[in-house]
């Protein structure tokens, strides 16, 4: 309810029940232009409080004997910017110190201004002004408040939107810290496989020439000698040459320097028909699935060396399981993102085989490591830790990739990505068994070029033994002079990597004095210009045996007549 003149918080709320008391204080008050409101009883006092009030004048009498819980509520209960004056008009003598019911009243009104009775209309209307002013002063103190309240939630809010934005920009930049640090270690990881590559490759290169002049020499001194000690001994040495050259050829397939002929393969009938050796393999005690998606596009990949990365990969799970494991083989069509590991295949469409096994496991040290050559963590004799750098080298060689799940006690699945070939490529071919014929060099003659003499001697030594005329040359110069001399030559047999002029530029020259010069390269790994320069009938690879360097002589003779076996030496 609003008082006339004013709204409720400028009104004086007026008690004073008996006769006219409060009929003549609203009057005066009213002449002085302060709103007032009457109230008959406490009740109604205490209700109109709650609607705003400026100050209260209250008779002592009508609350000397009543029950003061409301009021007293009503006054604890003021928020805390306000303490409402009350104007308690007391009888004479009524003060503080001499009358216990006054203390009473003026505890429980805390704010209250005592005017004896009778007093001066003038007294009165400045005592209620006094209060006004004072309840006035309270009224900006809300004001005030209600500002600082709302600076505060101001400053709060954006003390919130700051932080919401410093825990954003803070999970970004964690995020790419973390996307960094993957990256770097990516990097770290495809520069140390890079630098093994090279290390590899060349330490597999120089074993192939010294293994070529071992089994070269054993293998002569095989047909020489007769005796079955001598023999034996012979055997166990070829035998051990043989395995060095396994050897490194699994370096070279690490390092991505070997030659391989990829062709649109049928991955299921490649692992269909692995399956009785990888049966025999495993043993009886593991469990061989295979889940083949029905309609795999053809792979892009030497079949030959995707059965021994299958192999590989068999063998190691079956290391890895007790008995009553299970290898699964499936394939699958796959659409890879980009790469998160450098063993894995650039984004793409892959033909997927994964080989996957219920054994140990890996841990995070063992699997950093596994594509290394050498890293084996089986007994001495057990393993060569050249399995998952062949993978790895015969898969990214091929235009693919690798990528290991492992878990510590659950089991391992290693798959192998193939670049996806042509749709109606020609169907799964195996290579046919290497017809190794053993044909007579009959008159035709060889000029031999290698710069190791070693290697060149045991050679000319197999040459000779096939009936080959040969003439040797120690460097590509050598070998030109001896065209240029019209010395009769029906083949060059050149070794690939020499120092000077290398095999490929002996070779260019040479066809400029001879087209129709056959070529034959020896290498010890199929390094780039080679693959540029030769197709594989126009490659041996060291180290060589007999039947195979005959078979490719002959191939690129395009005859196999029987000669004399003479040998020329030219300068080197
Ligand atoms: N399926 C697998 N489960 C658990 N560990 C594996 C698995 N495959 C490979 N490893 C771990 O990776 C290491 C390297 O494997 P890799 O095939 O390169 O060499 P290897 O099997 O030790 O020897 P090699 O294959 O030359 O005979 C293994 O010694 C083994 O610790
Ligand atoms: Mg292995």
């Amino acid at each position: 309810m609003t008082a006339p003149g004013g709204s409720n918080s400028e009104r004086v709320l007026i008690l004073a029940p008996q006769g006219r008391d409060a009929q003549i204080a609203a009057g005066i008050l009213r002449e002085a232009s302060v709103p007032t409101r009457v109230c008959n009883d406490l009740d109604c006092l205490c209700a109109e409080l709650a609607g705003g009030a400026a100050a209260a004048l209250v008779v002592e009498e009508a609350l000397n004997t009543a029950d003061l819980t409301c009021l007293a509520n009503w006054i604890t209960e003021q928020p805390p910017w306000s303490d409402l004056p009350f104007v308690l008009l007391a009888h004479r003598g009524g003060g503080l110190e001499r009358n216990p019911a006054a203390k009473r009243l003026s505890e429980t009104l805390g704010n209250v201004t005592f005017l004896e009775r009778p007093f001066h209309p003038t007294t009165m209307v400045s005592v209620v002004q006094t209060a006004l002013r004072g309840r006035r002063r309270q009224y900006e103190a809300r004001e005030r408040i209600a500002e600082i309240r709302e600076a505060e939630a101001l400053l709060e809010r954006r003390v919130e939107e700051r932080t919401a934005e410093l825990a954003a920009a803070n999970r970004q930049l964690a995020a790419q810290i973390a996307e960094r640090e993957k990256v770097e270690s990516a990097l770290r990881q495809a520069q140390r496989l890079e630098a093994v590559g090279q290390l590899t490759s060349g330490v597999a290169h120089d074993f192939n020439n010294l293994l070529t002049v071992v089994l070269g020499n054993v293998n002569q001194l095989r047909k020489t000698l007769s005796e079955p000690a001598v023999k034996r001994r012979l055997d166990m040495m070829a035998q051990a040459a043989e395995r060095g050259a396994k050897l490194t050829a699994q370096m070279l397939a690490f390092s991505r320097r070997q030659k391989l002929e990829p062709k649109p393969v049928n991955l299921n009938e490649t692992v269909l028909g692995m399956r009785d050796l990888l049966q025999s393999t495993m043993g009886g005690s593991v469990r061989l699935e295979t889940v083949l998606h029905p309609r795999l596009w053809p792979a892009m990949i030497d079949p030959t060396q995707i059965e021994l990365v299958i192999l590989n990969l068999a063998i190691n799970a079956r290391d890895a399981m007790e008995v009553g494991g299970a290898l699964t083989i499936e394939t699958s069509n796959v659409a890879l993102g980009p790469p998160q590991r450098p063993e894995q295949p650039p984004a793409g469409d892959y033909v997927m085989v994964a080989v996957s096994d219920t054994g140990s496991g890996m841990d995070e040290a063992v699997l950093s490591k596994v594509f290394e050559p050498f890293f084996t963590t089986k007994p001495v004799g057990k393993g060569s830790g050249l399995g998952l750098s062949q993978v790895f080298g015969v898969a990214k060689q091929s235009g693919g990739g690798v990528s290991i799940d492992t878990r510590v006690g659950e089991g391992t699945s290693v798959k192998i990505y193939l670049p996806r070939a042509a749709e109606g490529a020609a169907k799964a071919e195996r290579i046919p068994a290497a017809t190794l014929a053993q044909r007579r060099g009959g008159d035709a003659v060889v000029l031999l070029v290698d710069d190791d003499s070693a290697v060149r001697e045991v050679t000319a030594g197999i040459l000779q033994d096939l009936g080959y005329g040969v003439i040797e040359a120690g460097s590509g110069g050598a070998a030109l002079d001896a065209l240029d001399a019209k010395v009769a030559v029906d083949l060059l047999l050149l070794d690939f990597a020499m120092p000077g002029m290398n095999g490929a530029e002996v070779a260019r020259q040479a066809r400029a004095r001879r087209p129709d010069l056959p070529i034959l390269f020896a290498t010890g790994y199929a390094d780039a210009a080679a693959l540029l320069v030769a197709n594989e009938a126009q490659i041996i690879h060291k180290p060589f045996v007999e039947a195979e360097l005959s078979a490719k002589l002959a191939a690129a003779l395009g005859r196999a007549p029987a000669g004399d076996g003479k040998v020329v030496k030219l300068k080197g």
